[in-house]
């Protein structure tokens, strides 16, 4: 499994695995847990989830994934932008690690920009860091101008949409992570409407060329640079080891650029995507 280094030197999984969706409906439990879990035992050790999925059920769904293996997994969840508070962020956070029966956070994200002022949520987070309660936080949906004004701070992620058909980022935002030492996240790596980029004649012909699946090529693409934690998201076991296996495929020069030439890269500045 490739990795990728957080700011103060340690690395996480390259390959996460996402949860949305996961912890809607009491029936799909079984099959959620089992999947995570499968996806860790495969290498794909960093969960992603956020206090919004499934209004903490999908935390749920995480506590069970992790259960007697807390110490081999990475876990990433989200406070609500309403609740990023400084007092606000203290109290989600609690809610958070009851759901998902832990101590910690690994790192704790800022969903999206909301109506609080940076500095509260930023000074909430750096109180949890020095209460043991997260490791690292981070920012999700932020674009270049966003990330200006958490510059100079212990930001340690930026989670955005990344996928062949949204590659925005590749233009500002991801080389000023990259300069300021700050990974980001891929989000929906498939681009959550999943059909639509399994149908990609450019992402099937490169899976042709190396016997693997569009999905696998789609995610390997997300995660070519060696700055990017991709994070699909999978309750079918099939889908979980596909993607784990998309760990071992490298695109060639080739591959790159029969993806470029049907998923143009950006060649101005576009406003971040968002789901
Ligand atoms: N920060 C944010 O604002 C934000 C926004 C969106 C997502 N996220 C995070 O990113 C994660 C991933 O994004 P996403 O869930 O939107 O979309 P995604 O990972 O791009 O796609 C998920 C869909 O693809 C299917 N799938 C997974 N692997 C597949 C494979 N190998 N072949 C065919 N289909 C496959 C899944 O089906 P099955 O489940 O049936 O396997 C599911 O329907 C989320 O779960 C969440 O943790 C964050």
């Amino acid at each position: 499994m490739q990795t990728v280094e957080l700011p103060g030197g340690e690395r996480v999984p390259a390959l996460g695995q996402g949860t949305w969706y996961m912890g809607e409906r009491s029936a799909d439990t079984s099959r959620e847990v089992n999947a995570l879990r499968l996806g860790v035992d495969l290498g794909m050790t960093l969960i992603d989830t956020a206090e919004m999925y499934a209004d903490g059920g999908a935390e749920r769904i995480v506590a069970q994934a992790v259960s007697g293996i807390r110490d081999k997994v990475f876990i990433v969840s989200k406070v609500l932008p309403r609740n990023a508070s400084r007092a606000g962020v203290q109290s989600a956070c609690e809610r958070s690690l009851k759901r998902m029966k832990t101590d910690h956070i690994d790192l704790y994200l800022l969903h999206w920009r909301g109506g609080h002022p940076l500095a509260e949520t930023v000074a909430g987070f750096e109180a949890l860091k020095t209460a043991g309660k997260i490791r690292y936080w981070g920012v999700s949906n932020f674009d270049t101008d966003d990330m200006l004004e958490v510059q100079g701070t212990a930001c340690s992620a930026n989670q955005v949409l990344y996928h062949p058909a949204s590659r925005g980022i590749e233009f500002d935002l991801l080389p000023w992570c990259v300069r300021h030492g700050i990974p980001v996240m891929a989000y929906s790596p498939l681009g959550h409407h999943v059909r639509k980029t399994l149908a990609s004649p450019a992402l099937l012909s490169v899976a042709k060329r190396h016997g693997a699946t569009a999905a696998q090529v789609a995610v390997a693409w997300s995660i070519r640079s060696g700055n990017v934690i991709s994070i699909p998201k999978a309750a079918d076991p099939a889908h979980v080891r596909e993607n784990a296996g998309a760990a071992a495929l490298t695109l060639t020069a080739d591959d790159l650029a029969t993806i470029d030439a049907t998923h143009r890269p950006p060649s101005r500045k576009v406003s971040l995507d968002l789901l």
